[in-house]
């Protein structure tokens, strides 16, 4: 048993365990289980929390990507512009709609590089899908620009930055999932907010958008006048889900504000260990990170978890450690369903030197100072 766990769930449950199955208890005694009230009101405050007008909520992010894309009207033929330092659900939802995904390097900070984009455009263009990776938001400025200007639509995937924040250039502060068409949020239960299992959640500002999600989402109807206009899957979020998520929504904002304050102790306990290469802290005062993962760059990046896992003392994950396109369904779908951004790339360097040195270290509100103080010692010990 490790003396640090990488993810805690049970201590949240515990924390919150009678608050939690009291809303449960209360859905289930209703019978009131798909659709009504806590759904809509689930939505609502989610809106209203990511400063957006309409929330659509669904069984994950993915199925949110899925019918953000189809009600954009992306399809065969097309092409979207993302990245390969991602989970492959932003690549695979793109894929899915017989688009072709378009992949470009990253940043040092893991994020879409807004400098790549323009050469990655073609004629056959239609969107972007910037990914905020880690709870960071990618330079939207930048992105919102190119897009305006080649008339390109933009689907966020926001599924790990649900309350990331970025300060334009006229001094509005905007919020994760609202800059572009639809904004995309997984709310799988390791997220920063996380449901029961798996959830998830597109965010608009455009009501005819909002109706297109509203019906994808389920099979396609119209519960008003009960027609089907849309042939679609069925996405739906339960409403004993929604009860569960409202419950913990309400604890968001101080989980926020302790995941930034863990986010601390790592930097100053970490950031002149040699032997750490890079911290997830980045010179851009614009821009509020949420530290969805708090990821860091090392050397001797599988030696330190082989060490922290024989000592059973820290647990770190490895994620994210392999560029998409090495995966076999890509390799297998290359030239038909994606394509690098620059046409002559073979590989996209920055994506492929970050794979080789990520390493996540706990990262969620109830890990304890001390805990963070221990992750940070050991990490140190092996380097010394
Ligand atoms: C960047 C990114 N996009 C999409 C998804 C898909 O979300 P879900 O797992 O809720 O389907 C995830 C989930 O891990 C993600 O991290």
């Amino acid at each position: 048993m490790y003396k640090v766990r990488f993810v805690n769930p049970q201590k949240q449950y515990a924390d919150h365990r009678d608050e939690l199955l009291g809303a449960m208890d209360e859905v289930l005694k209703r019978g009131a289980l798909v659709t009504p009230k806590d759904l809509a009101v689930f939505e609502e405050k989610f809106a209203e929390l990511c400063e957006a007008r309409y929330g659509i909520a669904t069984n994950s992010g993915t199925s949110a990507l899925d019918i953000a894309l189809q009600a954009a009207g992306v399809g065969p033929g097309d092409e979207v512009i993302t990245v390969a330092h991602t989970f492959i659900a932003s690549i695979s939802t793109i894929c899915m709609t017989g688009a072709k995904a378009v992949l470009v390097d990253v940043g040092r900070d893991f994020n879409m590089d807004a400098s790549k984009i323009e050469e990655a455009i073609s004629p056959q263009t239609k969107a972007i899908m910037p990914v905020h990776f880690n709870g960071r938001l990618c330079d939207m400025e930048a992105v919102m620009e190119i897009a305006k200007r080649k008339g390109l639509i933009v689907i966020e995937d926001a599924a790990q930055a649900l309350g990331a924040t970025m300060k334009m250039a006229d001094g509005t502060v905007k919020k994760a999932g609202t800059f572009g068409l639809v904004g995309c949020f997984s709310l799988y239960w390791a997220k920063a907010l996380g449901g029961p299992g798996t959830a998830g959640i597109a965010v608009t500002d455009d009501a005819e958008v909002a109706r297109k999600l509203r019906l994808m989402r389920y099979n396609g109807e119209d519960r008003e006048d009960r027609h089907f206009y849309y042939h679609a899957h069925n996405f739906l979020l339960d409403n004993i889900k929604a009860a569960f998520l409202l419950v913990k929504m309400k604890y968001f904002p101080e989980w926020l504000r302790r995941r930034k304050e863990i986010a601390e102790m790592y930097r100053k306990g970490l950031e002149n260990v040699k032997g750490v290469k890079q911290l997830p802290h980045f010179d851009d005062d614009r821009r509020s990170d949420i530290y969805n993962n708090y990821v860091i760059l090392v050397e001797r990046r599988d030696e330190l978890k082989k060490y922290l896992d024989d000592n059973q003392s820290a647990e770190t994950l490895v994620q994210y450690a392999t560029p998409n396109y090495e995966e076999p369904v890509m390799k297998e779908t290359k030239g038909k369903l994606w394509r690098f951004g620059n046409l002559n790339a073979t590989s996209l360097p920055v994506t492929e030197e970050i794979c080789k040195d990520v390493i996540s270290l706990p990262m969620y509100p109830e890990l304890t100072n001390e805990q963070v103080d221990y992750v940070i010692e050991t990490i140190k010990n092996f380097y010394k």
